[in-house]
Order: structure tokens, then sequence, then C-alpha cells
């Protein structure tokens, strides 16, 4: 069974019949690992209650877009972000009109608006709606703006005619989700992500680090699984959860973290490095635990540690390297600067200076810069980032 652990999905139910199928459609999502908020448009809730879906999901239903209570707690742009999949199922030739005009004057239709993340669409309606060529040319619209569309099915229909329009089953849809998320731009190829901080020891008990909490390189890693790769993740000591099917290497110093990337690296088709490496780190390590002493300055000799992404721009063959660029001024200049002097093939450039993104947060928004352009991807979940990040790179490996 594919799987959507860790998915966050954002079940949208419009008006219609197939409105009583949605509850196993929740079921079908949870049983797959996939945490589940509904939102619910007025009609829904004439054909099924919000306290069911509360009940399936065990999450409180959106349904009003103008609700100061919502809006304190998650409201629609929270929602918005938080979704990795928006699903509307089912979805009425009414939602599908207003989405396809650009509609925001309801929650759902505010948050697909609001959303970055991908869309899908699960039809359900009279054979006639269905067929009639407003719906028709709504949904053109919709495939050109990257709107998936799962079903409808054809068959005997609530309303006793017979054709297409039934929604698909919530097992179909659940799966087509778990689909959804395997793009299979990485299949076949090897990938080697460095994540999280490094730790320079001084003695036994103290040692030099930085904040990085290794979210960006784990989430990269989860996305190049996702996208069919092999995937070794080096990583620094972080609090977070090994992703599954990674191979994880676990390592605590640079020298550590460099060692691993080269006998991993070698043969790779791509290394991404996500860590916060140590620039320097001291000199002597003391055997010892260092006493306080009665002098009021202490120095401490660093030496300078080994830059592990240019060691492996350096390998031959060499894989298709993308490195990170956290700058706090002059963003675009220093990363490009950084692109040649490591003979990188992409970098991937993030404002420190800029509030809610970037080192030790959900969030993250980055320039994608390689030798021909850069490509900017706005303020998203770090999970999404790294999805539309190795679609890029794959573009490229291709
Ligand atoms: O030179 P700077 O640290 O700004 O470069 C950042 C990029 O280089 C990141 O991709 C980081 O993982 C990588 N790096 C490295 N080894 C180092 C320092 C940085 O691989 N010693």
């Amino acid at each position: 069974m594919s799987s959507l652990t860790n998915k966050r999905i954002l079940l949208g139910i419009t008006g219609g019949i197939a409105a009583y199928k949605s509850a196993e459609l929740v079921r079908r999502l949870k049983e797959r690992g996939a945490d589940v908020r509904v939102i619910m448009t007025q009609a829904a809730q004439e054909f099924i209650t919000p306290l069911t879906l509360q009940a399936l999901s065990g999450n409180p239903v959106h349904t009003d877009l103008l609700d100061p209570q919502a809006e304190a707690a998650m409201g629609h742009i929270e929602l918005a972000r938080w979704a990795d999949l928006v699903l509307v199922a089912p979805a009425s030739a009414n939602f599908i009109a207003r989405l396809s005009a650009g509609r925001g004057d309801d929650l759902l239709s505010a948050l697909c608006l609001a959303t970055t993340a991908p869309i899908a669409l699960a039809p359900a309606m009279n054979q006639g709606m269905w067929h009639n060529q407003a719906t028709q040319d709504n949904l053109t619209t919709l495939r050109a703006r990257d709107v998936r569309l799962l079903g409808p099915a054809a068959g005997s229909q609530a309303c006793g005619e017979t054709g297409l329009g039934r929604m698909l089953e919530p097992e179909q849809l659940a799966k087509a989700c778990a689909e959804q998320f395997a793009s299979g731009l990485l299949t076949g190829k090897r990938v080697v992500i460095t994540a999280g901080p490094t730790r320079e020891a001084i003695d036994p008990v103290r040692y030099l680090s930085n904040h990085s909490s290794g979210k960006m390189g784990y989430a990269l890693a989860e996305a190049a699984v996702e996208a069919g790769a092999q995937v070794v993740l080096i990583s620094g000591p972080t609090h977070l959860p090994p992703p599954e099917r990674v191979a994880l290497v676990p390592v605590v110093s640079a020298q550590q973290m460099y060692d691993a990337a080269l006998k991993h690296a070698a043969g790779c088709d791509l290394f991404i490095g996500a860590a916060a490496v140590a620039d320097y780190r001291p000199e002597q390590v003391a055997s010892e635990k260092i006493k306080k002493g009665v002098e009021e300055h202490t120095t401490l000799t660093l030496v300078k540690n080994p830059d592990i992404i240019a060691a492996v721009a350096r390998l031959a063959p060499k894989p298709y390297t993308v490195g990170f660029a956290a700058e706090s001024e002059r963003l675009l200049e220093h990363a490009r600067t950084k692109l040649e002097r490591k003979t990188l093939d992409a970098v991937i450039a993030n404002d420190i200076s800029e509030e809610g993104i970037g080192f030790n947060s959900d969030d993250n928004a980055v320039t994608f810069i390689d030798n021909e352009r850069s490509i900017q991807l706005d303020q998203r979940r770090k999970s999404q980032l790294a999805r539309d990040l190795v679609a890029l790179v794959a573009a490229r490996l291709r």
C-alpha cells in the first residue's frame, strides 16, 4: 500500500450526494498515515454533518471564511500553508465553476487561491452536468492550471441516470493521493544529502555548533525518496525522526561528515549540501574537561574545516551538486559567487535576515540559481518547497 505517512491532506467537501462517501475517504486517508483536516461548504453540510467528519478526522472541521475564532486558531491562510495536498471530494459542478473563475468568496475557494500545495478534484455530478460544455470548459481551464482530476467514474447515479459523473470510491481516491506524491522524477537515481549542524568538540563536554534544525535537509531527503530515488542522508545531530526509506548516516563533526560524504558521493547522481557545516574547529580537543581558571579571558585557536561540497564538486565523475547559501545581505550576488567558487551546478539561496523562514523554522522561501537563471520560490512549508526543488533539480538531471 503506498503511503501517506506525515502528509497533511486538506479535504474539501462540497454539496453533492457523494459527500456521504467523504466520511469513508477520511478513514482511508488516515489509514495510510495522513493527517486530515476537513473544510465543508455550506451546501456540503446539507448532506453530511461536520460532527461526523470531526470525529473521523480527529480535528475541528472548518466551515466559515469569516469566523473570528477560526481565524485566531487556524485561519484560511494558515490552512492553505498547512496542506501538502488539497483534495476536493466530492467536487460539484458549481465548485468547479467557481474554482475556474478564481472566486474567493467562501473558505474553500479562498483557500484554493491562497495555497501553493497541489489541488486535486474528485468530480461528482449528474452525467448531464458533467457533459455540459460549460463544465468541460471549466475543466480545461483548471487542467491548464495543473489542477489534477481524479475521475469521475461511469455507472448508475443517485439521480437514476447512468453515465459519467460518479465520484471515485474512497479507496481509489486515497491510492491516487498517495501516488500524487510519488512523482517518479528521480527513479533509479542515487542521491546523497547532508543535513543539520555539525558539532566541533572543545573538550569531552563542550562543543561549537549552530542552530540548524536539519528540517530542510530531511524534507529534501523525503521528497527525493518520494520521487523514486535511493537516498543517503548524512546528518549531524538533530531532534528529527529518521525519514522512512532513507539510509541515515549519523555523524557529529565536520570531519566525520566530510569522510561520509566523500565515501557515499562517489558514483552518485545528485549531491545536495543542506548541512550547516562549522567552518572552523578547535585546533586542540582537550582530553579532560577544561577547568575554569582565574583569568578573565581565554582563547580558543580554530582551524578551518574542509569544504565538503567543494570536494564533492571536484569528484570525477561529478554528481549534479547543489549547495545552500544562507545570506543576510546581497543574497543573489553572494550566492552566485558561491556557485562559481565551489564549482556547484546550482545554489539554493535563502535570506536569513527575514523572520519566519530559514533556520529552525517550518517554512522557507528561496531562490534557485544555476548558470542559466534564478527562480524564486516564495514562502511555503519546507516539505512542499523540498518537492518543488526536487522537481527543478530532476528536470536538470534529465
Ligand atoms: O561557504 P558556505 O558555508 O556559506 O557554503 C554553504 C554551502 O556549502 C552549503 O551547501 C553547505 O552545506 C556547504 N558547506 C560544506 N562544507 C563546509 C562548509 C559549507 O559542504 N565546510
